[in-house]
């Protein structure tokens, strides 16, 4: 155990696809997965195995595809693959078994230790959930020497008895302790002092690895974490973009840039390669459909822009008289190309390795060089912010099972808004139909609609422009929900309750009707391949 390092346990693929709306596809998952064993995570926790085939056959893929990747690591391990588990054997011999082929795997147990969750969730006392630890965390000791423990709701359980819990679950082999303030109740200075009391008074402390688990409820989850490793702890468990249950959980970045910038206070490493922030952050964010905030900390798109004219006065002087951190240091590039019609693909790719997409296939290479040159026909200069919009447009999307070829509104103040749609779809075919609406966009969704012949509903739409100016691109984020239908219920471990999956989808273009309309055909290409990943996954089990 090196005390000078933090590890880093990210939970974006377990507790972040919890967040309302984040539904991921096994390949989202593999890409984020893979983006995370970049950015130099430690361990990662790839899912919750027991909640449904589909969630076993990610994590178990996670495992075989991302377990063992070691490239560029500065840790030079590969990552750790975690799986969830209620306190129960069959949970925990169902996450070892979608674990076990990485090299480095790792249970997570958890079972809620406060009062409130014993008498109304669990419905036992205080003796009966110690030796539940005892029995479950000895029986995933006996699976696999990595085993972590949670104490769900930590933050609100008295922490006499969580002592005598933590000790029981060493003993009972557990190699991580992991201290949860479950609903984000705690205060920087009493989560501080709840590690630091575990530490000092449970036995055999000195033997484990400490760790947080914040959520944000208040806003704390990123102070309660940073009090939590000055008192002591070891790992930090966070999510990109602090994307989580309720209000999020811990964001990844900004604990790194903490511990990064602020070397005097902290002293500690830790092994993120943070130039891979921003591109992380990007990639989970077009996955999710979980936008960002502009002013979030880090990776907002704000964080780095000076708009009073005192700071930019103050910037030109001398960077340091506003800036604390460095935008390259987060993998923000500014542009030395200017990049326009007359640019060729060399001068493109040379672009795009430079703000780090050095690992793109030649087919994603060709088609964002194409969304490129019409783009560039549209705009004067074509910025990182929009090179960065195409690759997020066209490499972070579902397979396209229906495709849009071409799109045409009319709409006014003196007429009925009306679209016409060509798709092509599974097949290979083409499609043509129009559809009236209450707006072009309503228009053109209903007109896809007629052609694809699924029903949902539009929860959410936003579009936003990529760039300053008149001629901005835009970006365009929505979210459905499959009107019914098998395989679009996650589960939540901790309710032990089914939620209602939604659908996110984004687009970009140079029109907003038609980035709405990518937006729109990019969710519905994931309700659809979700639909036929369930009805597979359902046939196999049947025939095991
Ligand atoms: O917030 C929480 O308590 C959790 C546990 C499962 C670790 O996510
Ligand atoms: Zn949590």
């Amino acid at each position: 155990m090196d005390k000078d390092t933090v590890l880093f346990f990210d939970t974006t693929l377990r507790d972040g696809e919890q967040s309302p709306g984040a539904t991921l596809n096994v390949e989202e998952k593999i890409e984020i997965a893979k983006q995370l064993s970049h950015l130099g995570v430690d361990i990662c926790e790839a899912g919750f195995p027991i909640a449904s085939p589909g969630d076993f056959e990610a994590v178990r893929r996670i495992a075989k595809e991302v377990g063992s990747l070691v490239e560029g690591r500065k840790s030079g391990q590969p990552m750790t693959i975690a799986g969830l588990a209620r306190a129960n054997k069959g949970d925990i011999q169902r996450a070892y078994d979608a674990v076990k082929v990485a090299p480095r795997h790792r249970i997570h147990t958890f079972l809620a230790t406060s009062d409130i969750h014993l008498k109304y969730k669990l419905k036992i006392d205080r003796e009966e959930c110690i030796e539940q630890i005892i029995e479950t965390v000895s029986f995933a000791r006996s699976l696999c020497a990595d085993v972590e423990f949670s104490p769900e709701d930590a933050g609100r359980s008295d922490p006499d008895f969580l002592v005598q819990a933590l000790t029981e679950a060493i003993k009972a082999g557990a190699t991580t302790l992991n201290i949860p303030d479950t609903v984000g109740y705690t205060t920087p200075e009493e989560y501080g002092w709840l590690i630091r009391h575990l530490i000092e008074k449970t036995p055999g402390a000195d033997t484990v690895i400490w760790s947080t688990h914040c959520h944000d409820d208040l806003g704390l989850a990123t102070a309660n974490t940073l009090a939590g490793v000055q008192a002591g702890a070891r790992q930090v468990e966070v999510t990109i973009n602090g994307i989580g249950e309720r209000a999020g959980n811990t964001s990844l970045e900004e604990v790194a840039m903490a511990l990064h910038t602020r070397p005097q206070t902290f002293n500690l490493n830790s092994h993120i390669d943070t130039t891979q922030i921003t591109r992380t952050s990007r990639m989970v964010s077009a996955y999710t459909g979980m936008v960002v905030q502009p002013n979030k900390a880090i990776v907002g798109a704000n964080a780095f822009a000076h708009e009073a004219g005192i700071h930019q006065d103050g910037m030109l002087k001398n960077q340091q008289t506003y800036e604390i951190m460095r935008p390259e240091t987060v993998g923000l590039t500014e542009s030395r190309l200017v990049l326009g019609k007359h640019s060729g693909r060399h001068a493109f790719r040379v672009r795009l390795e430079d703000m780090g997409y050095d690992n793109l296939s030649q087919a994603e290479l060709n088609a964002a060089f194409k969304r490129f040159k019409e783009w560039a026909d549209k705009k004067k200069v074509v910025t990182d912010a929009d090179i960065e919009a195409i690759i997020v447009d066209e490499v972070y999307q579902p397979p396209e099972i229906w495709r849009l070829n071409h799109i045409q509104v009319s709409c006014g103040d003196h007429s009925m808004p009306t679209a016409s749609v060509s798709l092509t779809g599974p097949e290979g075919e083409e499609y043509q139909d129009a559809a009236l609406g209450t707006g072009p966009v309503d228009a053109a969704y209903q007109a896809i609609n007629r052609i694809i012949g699924t029903s949902n509903k539009l929860t959410e739409f936003s579009i936003n422009a990529v760039t300053e100016g008149l001629d901005a691109a835009a970006e365009a984020t929505i979210r459905i929900q499959p009107d019914s239908g098998d395989g679009e219920h996650g589960f939540n471990p901790q309710t032990n309750r089914p939620f209602a999956r939604t659908f996110s989808g984004h687009g970009a273009s140079t029109d907003i009707v038609v980035a709405s309309a990518r937006a729109y055909l990019s969710a519905l290409n994931k309700m659809l391949a979700a639909r036929e990943e369930q009805a597979s996954v359902v046939a196999q089990t049947a025939m095991a």
